[in-house]
C-alpha cells in the first residue's frame, strides 16, 4: 500500500505571496479555479493502492477542515490535515507524524511539497522506483543555467539514474539539473532521519561544554529538532546508492510568486484539455459568453453573454462580471463584481483581483494585483493596490 503526504507549511512560509494569501491559506489559492493543493491530490488518485493522503503544515486546523472534508468525499479517498504545533522542516515534519503515515503499514511514501505545478507523473515514478531499488527516488527537471540556483542543483548518473551529488541552492553554478520537490520513498527514510537527529542531539550536547560556542549556536542553529529533507537527507545520502532520480519531460514550476500563480492557473487549465476537459468552458449556446482559449468558470458565478473572457482565465465562485467586459490571462476570486454595462467595457489583462473586490464601469486593469476588498473606480496599470 501506498500513502502519500503533502507539505503544506504555514503562515510564515510564502511571505512573497502575501498580496494574495491575505484571506485564504496559500494552498488553497485558487489555480486554474482549483485550490493549489487540489492538483497534486488529484494526482495522487492515480497510483494504484492509495491508502491515505495526509496535509502536514502549522496553518490552523479550521483553515484546511472545510477543504479536506469535501475532497475526502469526492475522491472517496480519506483526506486528513496534521497540524505540527510550530515548523519542524520538511524532513522534521514528516517525521513528526510517522505514526499516522505507517498505520496503514505502506510499503511506499509519496512525498510532494503543495508549492509546485507538475503532471505530477507519479504512477511512472513509482515502477522506476521500485526498479532502482533505493531508498527514495526524486522527481528532477532541467531549467536554465540562470535560473538554476533557486532549487537544490544535482548531479545523476547518466546511465543508472542514481544521485551522485546534491547541493541546496548553491551560490556557484553546479547542475542544471534540479529537485523538483516530489519524492518517493520506503519507509526507511524514518530511520535516515532519526539518525539526523540524533546526530544534532549529540552535537548540542558536546557544544554545552564550551559556553561561548554554546552562545554563537543559541543565536545561529535551528531547533534541534529541526530537519529539512533537502540539506540534512539528500546531499549527505548523494552517491550511496540510497537515492535516485526520475526526470520529467513534462511542465513543471514552482509556485513561490503572485505572477507563477497566473502562469500555472493557465498550464493547469491547458492540462485539463487532456484530463478534465469537462472544467473548460465551452462558449457554445446562444448565452454564454465568447470564449477564447482555455477559461475555468465555477457554476455559481454570473457572466454577461456579451463579455469576453480568455485566454487564461479562471473565475472563482460567486463572482460576477458585467456585459461588455474582456478579461484576458487573470485570476478572479470568489465574490469579485466586475462591472461594464451598456456601452461601456470593463478591461483586465494580467491581473489577479482578490476576493470580493468591485471594479467599475469604463476601468482598464492591466498587470496589476488588487487585495481583497477593493473598489477600482479609476484604471491601474503595473500596480499592487493594497
Ligand atoms: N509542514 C511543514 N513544516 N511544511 C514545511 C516546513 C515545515 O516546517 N518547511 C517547509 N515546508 C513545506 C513548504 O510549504 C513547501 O511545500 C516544502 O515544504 C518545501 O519548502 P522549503 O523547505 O521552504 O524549500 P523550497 O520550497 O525553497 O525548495 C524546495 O523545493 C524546491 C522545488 O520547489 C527544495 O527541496 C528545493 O531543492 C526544490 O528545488
Amino acid at each position: 500500500r501506498v500513502v502519500a503526504v503533502i507539505m503544506v507549511g504555514g503562515p510564515t512560509k510564502g511571505t512573497r505571496f502575501r498580496p494574495l494569501s491575505l484571506n485564504v491559506p496559500k494552498p488553497l489559492f485558487p489555480l486554474a479555479g482549483q485550490p493549489m493543493v487540489h492538483h497534486p491530490i488529484s494526482a495522487c488518485r492515480r497510483i494504484p493502492n492509495l491508502a491515505q493522503i495526509y496535509l502536514i503544515g502549522f496553518y490552523e486546523e479550521r483553515e484546511f477542515a472545510l477543504y479536506v472534508s469535501s475532497i475526502s468525499n469526492e475522491l472517496r479517498i480519506p483526506v486528513r490535515y496534521l497540524r505540527e504545533d510550530k515548523p519542524h522542516g520538511s524532513a522534521g515534519g514528516l517525521y513528526s507524524f510517522r505514526d499516522y503515515i505507517m498505520e496503514d503499514g505502506p510499503s511506499h511514501i509519496v512525498l510532494l511539497n503543495c508549492d509546485v505545478c507538475s503532471s505530477f507523473p507519479l504512477p511512472d515514478m513509482l515502477e522506476a522506483h521500485k526498479k532502482y531499488g533505493g531508498m527514495g527516488t526524486l522527481l528532477v527537471n532541467k531549467v536554465s543555467a540562470e535560473s538554476a540556483n533557486q532549487f537544490g542543483e544535482l548531479v545523476a548518473d547518466p546511465e543508472t539514474n542514481e544521485l551522485l551529488h546534491y547541493t541546496e541552492k548553491p551560490e556557484t553554478f553546479v547542475s542544471d539539473l534540479i529537485n523538483c520537490g516530489v519524492y518517493i520513498f520506503t519507509p526507511n527514510i524514518f530511520s535516515a532521519i532519526e539518525d539526523v537527529l540524533k546526530q544534532k542531539k549529540d552535537r548540542a550536547n558536546l557544544r554545552r561544554v564550551s559556553s561561548f560556542e554554546a552562545l554563537q549556536s543559541a543565536t545561529k542553529a535551528l531547533p534541534a529538532d529541526f530537519v529539512r529533507l533537502d540539506q540534512d537527507i539528500l546531499s549527505p545520502l548523494a552517491g550511496k546508492k540510497e537515492l535516485y532520480t526520475y526526470q520529467t519531460l513534462d511542465f513543471w514550476e514552482q509556485i513561490k510568486t503572485p505572477g507563477m500563480s497566473l502562469r500555472c492557473s493557465g498550464l493547469y487549465l491547458s492540462q485539463f484539455r487532456r484530463t478534465s476537459p469537462h472544467l473548460l468552458a465551452s462558449g457554445d449556446g446562444k448565452r454564454t459568453a465568447t470564449i477564447v482559449g482555455d477559461v475555468y468558470i465555477h457554476p455559481s458565478a454570473k457572466v454577461h453573454p456579451t463579455s469576453k473572457i480568455g485566454p487564461n482565465v479562471s473565475i472563482s465562485a460567486n463572482a460576477r462580471v458585467g456585459a461588455g467586459a474582456r478579461l484576458i490571462n487573470c485570476i478572479i476570486l470568489d465574490d469579485v463584481e466586475i462591472m461594464g454595462e451598456g456601452d461601456h467595457n470593463a478591461k483586465l489583462g494580467i491581473t489577479i483581483l482578490g476576493e470580493a473586490v468591485d471594479v467599475e464601469d469604463e476601468v482598464v486593469v492591466v498587470n496589476s494585483i488588487v487585495l481583497p476588498n477593493k473598489t477600482l473606480n479609476v484604471s491601474v496599470q503595473e500596480e499592487i493596490i493594497l
